[in-house]
């Protein structure tokens, strides 16, 4: 009995002698259940694998994680075709985990096991895992002959199945490589999608083979606006602009992000911002004339005519894009189209009549029916901007809710109508706008605050809906619209950590939600991003 006793005060000293270790557990998102045990897991290049090597998915999780862990631990760490003794990482797909995201994961001293119900849940273990695992190990020239992971047991599942982010490369093209790295830093934050602006009136940045000159002419602007697009009068850097990714970068990067469970989404906007499409084919629009691809931002009155050769170039676009992201959804834009053209056109006329069209807000509506009509048979649904939904849609689309001020009220009859709704409202997931009162950094942003706590604050289900209904809200985003966005390095300015609390509104649930908890979590979190060499702002270290 004393003896129990004696073990037990020991037991507890330990413990509480060990703050260190168990303070790295600094998990973001949130787990959604969490329970520090005692000791440690000393992780070295002894230390083996054991899962179902025929399962190909879960081969390239595991891979993934050697390769991170070669660097460090100066050797791969080997599979194993039995369990050890002990010292060993083991993993098993399991349908007892209820959601396709989900893991349990237990670290003890003896051994970590991860069951999952996906190699998806598989590979957010993983991340939770090089979450709780000294940030240093991110420096891969850091090599140690062992890491340790404190005991723990987590079982985790997201509250939303799409956790999004937006990048719009048209206004400022990024390289490939940006975008890698932007599928590294999601996905570790268990981000599960890329959305990528790829088309605007500022530059089309998509290789279609059939129409060659979206290449030689929509790709590129003679040159970009320096200052604020409010700035009167307006100044231009006179440096040419542009790129575009040909199909063979873009289907390397989509595999790329599956191996990283992120799916690209591509988003061709229509029927507005076409101008970088009319600068090449000016046949497309109502009132063909010489257009140039735009420095100048804002919204543009010459968009794409409903005669039927538009649809007939939309649709030879859509058919190359398919066939390069195999995703089950494609983003058509929709927002932001004024009517002034097609009011005076005789051929949008002549479509309003033949489709018994009450105006031009139905042949918006029109407009985007065609188009999700055609992806459909294609095997894919169609994204949308909250506009869509003007003038009715056909079931099956899923809108993406910007417009803040429109309110709840809308957003919520439209759950009610049983369309599927991603949350990406201005206020606050509009990540263009500055992220804090200091300036110096980023000079030049869209005008307007979203702090930090703003955007973790958000619960993107409004409250008025429950059940059937508030399950509608499939999910969450945060966008980044690049008008003053030139480069990879303001781009992470601005995204993190913001899109730390982006991906804690969308993994974990509201209750569970605390801002002190969260910062706290963030210090230890973000010496992962220090390694990485990431340029975040530390405006939340103030
Ligand atoms: C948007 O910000 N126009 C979707
Ligand atoms: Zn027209």
């Amino acid at each position: 009995m004393k003896k129990i006793l004696f073990c037990g005060a020991i037991i507890v000293l330990i413990f509480a002698i060990s703050p260190l270790l168990s303070a790295q557990v600094a998990i973001i998102p949130k787990p959604a259940k969490i329970t520090i045990l005692e000791g440690k897991f000393t992780l070295h290049k002894y230390t083996t694998l054991f899962f179902d090597q025929t399962n190909p998915e879960l081969k390239r999780v595991i891979d993934l994680f050697r390769i991170f862990l070669k660097g460090p631990l100066g050797a791969e760490i080997n599979y194993s075709p039995k369990k050890t003794e002990s010292g060993y990482i083991e993993l098993t797909l399991d349908s007892t985990v209820l959601n396709k995201d989900g893991y349990v994961l237990r670290v003890t001293p003896a051994k970590i096991e991860i069951k999952a119900r996906s190699a998806a849940g598989a590979f957010y273990a993983f991340q939770t895992l090089r979450q709780m695992l000294p940030a240093e190990i991110e420096n891969q020239t850091a090599v140690q002959k062992s890491w340790e992971i404190p005991a723990v047991e987590i079982e985790d599942s997201p509250r939303f199945e799409y956790r999004g982010f937006m990048l719009d490369v048209a206004r400022h093209f990024q390289p490939v490589e940006v975008l890698k790295r932007y599928v590294d830093l999601l996905s570790f934050y268990k981000i599960n999608n890329l959305h990528l602006h790829l088309t605007d009136d500022q530059g089309w940045r998509i290789e279609i083979k059939k129409y060659p000159k979206l290449q030689q002419i929509s790709a590129w602007r003679k040159e970009s606006m320096v200052g604020h697009s409010e700035d009167k009068p307006r100044k231009y850097d006179g440096i040419r602009h542009g790129g575009y990714y040909s199909q063979e970068q873009l289907k390397d990067l989509v595999s790329y992000a599956q191996e990283h469970f992120i799916t690209i989404i591509p988003e061709i906007e229509l029927p507005g911002h076409s101008t970088a499409a009319l600068a090449a084919y000016p046949e497309l629009t109502c009132f063909p004339r010489t257009f140039e691809v735009t420095p100048d931002y804002g919204v543009f009155e010459d968009v794409y005519c409903t005669r039927e050769s538009t649809f007939t170039f939309l649709e030879d676009v859509l058919s190359e894009v398919v066939e390069i992201f195999p995703g089950r959804m494609i983003h058509i834009g929709g927002d932001e189209c004024p009517k002034t053209r097609w009011k005076t056109c005789p051929s949008c006329q002549q479509r309003i009549q033949q489709e018994k069209l009450k105006d031009e807000n139905e042949l918006q509506s029109y407009f985007i029916k065609r188009i999700q009509k055609f992806l459909n048979g294609k095997g894919r649904n169609i994204i949308g901007w909250d506009e869509i939904m003007e003038g009715g849609l056909a079931p099956g689309a899923t809108l993406m809710y910007w417009r803040t001020w429109l309110g709840d009220k809308h957003i919520a009859e439209a759950a009610r109508a049983d369309f599927k709704i991603i949350m990406s409202p201005l206020d606050p997931l509009y990540f263009n706008l500055y992220e804090n009162e200091e300036r110096v950094i980023t000079p030049l942003a869209y005008p307007g605050l979203i702090p930090l706590n703003k955007v973790y604050n958000y619960n993107p289900v409004p409250v008025q809906l429950t059940g059937k209904d508030a399950q509608n809200i499939i999910g969450v985003q945060a966008n980044l619209w690049s008008e003053y966005v030139t480069d990879g390095q303001s781009a992470e300015y601005m995204t993190f950590p913001r899109a730390c609390a982006l991906a804690e509104i969308g993994w974990s649930s509201d209750e569970s939600k605390n801002y002190d908890d969260f910062i706290r979590r963030l210090k230890i979190n973000t010496k992962h991003l220090d390694e990485l060499h990431v340029n975040y702002s530390k405006y939340f270290l103030k």
